[in-house]
């Protein structure tokens, strides 16, 4: 089967815009930078790498007759506020189960950002206690049963919609849409810079690229501070999607590359490199990153590109996967 033969049910305003940082490119002093925005790729709710994803799940969830998405993430998760937008979108109720990964002093953590957005678009958010964790959750399994107690047929999507069977296509589009940007561009982007925590926005590009004739690297920066479960997860995604999408041939390990050293020791815990690359995208390209995701990613390029890891005369292309509601959160690190 090919990526084409996937059902896509539209939630995007179309390719999502590719720019140049040109001021962050001359400030770093080596390699042209570039940006792909998730960010703001469609109307819903701020948009991000998720709904991006969600496009290959909804059509799934239709068939089935659901008519509730039940998923689960922080109590900030970016993913449940974009599955509370394509419910609200696709005329469907949204479970959410949001638990405390991330112990943050901020006192309206569990007020502003994302999880206010998800109560304005009306989905049932629940607060649990729960340490961070990628994989099935028994908060989660219990969400399902009280729809279905209920009477109603609830649709599962796990944490970030990445271990799903179908999780890694919305990403290997990404870099099909990417091809065809860079012909429109007159560029080619031999380098990808993209945050990895639940894998399957990596696995998908991984699985995508690797059916293109021009090799190029994929770098995951890992935000979860637990690289041996986001490699792990990363490449069963990538071998999945790519089985999936009739790639012919196995992945080789030197294609799933994910990079540690500016997760710092906690999920959701930005670190003093998360902060200054913040501070650095905002004041250089007025460009938003969050203390979660992003801001560890942007670190991360920074640092390959300062050192060369990332060559002058490379034109990299960061992810910009969005996350930006989190911010609202983290308002006690920025005065
Ligand atoms: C803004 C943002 N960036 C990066 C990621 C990581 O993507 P993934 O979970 O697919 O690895 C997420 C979600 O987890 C996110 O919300």
């Amino acid at each position: 089967m090919s990526l084409d033969a996937f059902e896509r049910y539209p939630l995007l305003f179309g390719p999502s815009p590719v720019h140049p940082l040109d001021r962050l490119s001359d400030h770093l002093g080596g390699a042209r930078i570039w940006a792909k925005r998730e960010d703001c790729n469609s109307g819903l709710a701020f948009g991000g790498n998720k709904t991006r994803k969600l496009e290959y799940l909804i059509p799934d969830a239709l068939r089935q007759g659901a008519d509730t998405l039940v998923s689960i993430g922080g109590v900030q998760s970016n993913h449940t506020r974009q599955v509370a937008a394509v419910a609200a979108k696709a005329g469907l109720k949204a479970v959410l189960v949001q638990e405390s990964w991330v112990d943050w002093p901020d006192a309206v953590n569990d007020k502003v950002g994302n999880i206010l957005l998800s109560r304005v678009m009306g989905a049932d958010v629940r607060l649990v206690q729960a340490e961070f964790g990628i994989g099935f959750k028994d908060s989660w399994q219990q969400a399902l049963e009280d729809v279905r107690a209920a009477g109603g047929t609830p649709y599962a999507i796990p944490a970030g919609a990445s271990d799903h069977p179908l999780g890694g296509l919305g990403f290997a589009n990404w870099a099909h849409e990417v091809q065809q940007q860079e012909r429109e561009l007159g560029v080619f982007f031999d380098t990808i810079v993209v945050c990895s925590v639940t894998g399957s926005t990596h696995a998908g590009m991984i699985a995508g690229f690797a059916g293109q004739d021009r090799p190029r690297r994929v770098l995951g920066i890992d935000a979860s501070a637990k690289i041996d479960e986001t490699r792990a997860q990363v490449a069963k995604i990538a071998r999945n999607t790519a089985e999936l999408i009739g790639l012919g041939r196995d992945l080789r390990d030197d294609e799933i590359t994910v990079l540690e050293g500016w997760a710092g020791d906690l999920y959701g815990v930005p670190v003093q490199s998360t902060l200054d690359a913040i501070r650095l995208t905002g004041r250089l390209e007025g460009m938003i990153i969050d203390p979660v995701y992003e801001g560890k990613s942007m670190a991360g390029l920074i640092d390959l590109v300062q050192r060369g890891d990332i060559p002058e005369g490379s034109n990299v292309l960061y992810a910009h996967l969005g996350g930006q509601p989190a911010l609202n959160a983290y308002s006690g690190v920025f005065h």
